[in-house]
Order: C-alpha cells, then structure tokens, then sequence
C-alpha cells in the first residue's frame, strides 16, 4: 500500500495539487497515493480524522480551512505559527504537525524562478487578511530594505504590522503616493473578484516587479495596472503554488523535488 496524502478543502475539485504532488513523487520515484478530500464546510476535524485513521500520513489545507488547520495542529513550525495558520500537515505516530510552507513558496518563486531578490528590495505587500500574513515571516527573513503593508482598512495592516516587529509599515493605499517599490505583491482577495486595490500611479521602481498570489485567472486587473504603470516584470502565483507544494513534499517525504518542469508542465496545460 503506497503512503495516502491528501489536499483538503471546499472547494478542492479545481486544486492542482494532486497532479502536482503525482509529478513530484513519479520524478523522485516516491511510492505514494495523493487525493482530493473534500470537506464539509463544519467538518473538518472529522474529515481530517477520518483520513488518518485510514492511514492518512499528511494533508495539504486549502480554503476555508488553515486556520481550523492551525488549532487542530499539535505541534506547529515556526512560520505555521507567525502565519496563524496550517497549509500543511504531517501524521508521525500520534502527533499532529502543522506547517505553512506558502511564505516559502512565495521567496522560493521570487528568488529562484524569476531571479528578484528580496534581500535589500523595498518591498510592498497589498492586503492583510490570511494570505497577507502567511508571506511576513519568510519576506522578512529575506531582509528587505522596507516592508511595507497597505490595506484598505488601515486599522487592520496596523494591527498585523504590531504582531509581528518594529520596523514592518503599514500605511494607507493613499499615502503610498509618491514613493517607489522594487517589489510589489498582491496578496488581497481582489483579483478573485476581478477587481483592482486602489494603488496610485508610480509606485513601481525602475526594474521592478509586480507579483500577484492569485493565478489561473488570466491577467489580472493588478497586473494589467501593473503593466500600464511601468512595472518591468509582472508575475501570477502559480509558481508560488508549485513551490509551497515541494516545501510540504519536503517536510512529508524528506526529499527536494525539481520544480522547474513541474511549472513548465502546469503552464503549458493552462495554455
Ligand atoms: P485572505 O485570507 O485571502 O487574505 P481575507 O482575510 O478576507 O482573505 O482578506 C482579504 C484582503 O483583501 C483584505 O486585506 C481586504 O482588504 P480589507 O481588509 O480592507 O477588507 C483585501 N481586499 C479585498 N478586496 C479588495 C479590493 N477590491 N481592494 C483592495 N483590497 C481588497
């Protein structure tokens, strides 16, 4: 019998990971079986308690379900914990193991796949909700010249910038006026309903690039503001989604799956 691993959530119909996570295991010749679980939307801890028990070894957590994830979890990573939610769990005898490898997939991509450093960049983050905060902790140990989070409800970047340390902005999407960034990711829920954060014109900085969480949906109406304003280069979120995947492939399997056909791979379906 291989290992049984599971993305769960609700929906999960449309979630890339089980062929992700097919390509990862056929290339590094892993012996598993990855599935989709989807959950009632107030039954995730019998969901998820039901797949262990028929010998489920990890889980990926999508929508609606890390923060659930988080408190389900009794051991927790160091960035599970500054995330405040789970993306991804591990069953070892009868511990449960929570991590969060999206902040990672996000510098992984950034870094990596399309070659923008982190390290010294003025970095601008849109929103603060979960997938905002997710992403702080690994784009702060990259040590970045500023970070600076903007959100429509000032109070609640504010209140996001405290939990985590001095030095961490928050500002109005207004009073970013006049200043340039190197980097600029949307993590707000925005693009999903086709609609653009309210940036003014000339925040991208000569080379800079405009990176936004979202993907699958075609160009986005940040990334088309993005272009319009001068951004150098513009990038969707698949590759963060291929990235956080290998992180968690690597926490279950304790092997570093080849990312690159992978993307080629999804972007090429998508085509
Ligand atoms: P998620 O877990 O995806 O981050 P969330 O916690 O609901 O979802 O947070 C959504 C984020 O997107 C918030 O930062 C929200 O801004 P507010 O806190 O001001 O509501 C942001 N957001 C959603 N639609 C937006 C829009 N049209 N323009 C700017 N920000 C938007």
């Amino acid at each position: 019998m291989p290992d049984r691993y599971a993305v769960i959530g609700n929906p999960v119909a449309h979630s890339k990971s089980p062929q992700i996570h097919a390509e990862f295991a056929r290339q590094t010749q892993q012996d598993l079986a990855y599935e989709r679980l989807l959950s009632p939307a107030n039954a995730f801890i019998a969901t998820a308690n039901a797949f262990r028990t028929r010998g489920g070894r990890g889980l990926n957590v999508t929508l609606p379900f890390k923060g659930e994830a988080f408190r389900y979890s009794d051991r927790l990573s160091e960035s599970a914990r500054a995330a405040q939610a789970v993306n991804t769990l591990k069953f070892e005898g009868d511990a449960i193991i929570g991590d969060n490898t999206d902040g990672a997939g996000l510098v992984n991509d950034l870094v990596r796949n399309l070659g923008h450093a982190v390290a010294g960049a003025r970095v601008l983050l849109l929103g603060a909700g979960g997938a905002a905060r997710g992403v702080i902790r690994p784009l702060l140990e990259q040590q970045p010249a500023q970070l600076v989070i903007a959100n429509r409800t000032l109070d609640k970047a504010r209140r996001l910038a405290q939990s985590f340390r001095d030095g961490l902005e928050a500002s109005s999407y207004a009073t970013l006026a006049g200043r340039q960034f190197d980097l600029v990711v949307n993590a707000t829920s925005a693009s999903l309903a086709r609609e653009l954060p309210p940036l003014p014109r000339g925040v991208f900085a000569r080379g800079a690039l405009a990176y936004d969480m979202m993907y699958g949906t075609g160009e986005t109406p940040f990334l088309a503001f993005a272009r319009a304003d001068g951004a150098a280069a513009l990038a969707d979120g698949l590759g963060m989604l291929v990235e956080q995947a290998a992180e968690s492939f690597f926490i279950w399997r304790g092997v570093r799956a080849n990312t690159a056909p992978v993307l080629k791979l999804l972007r090429q379906t998508a085509a």
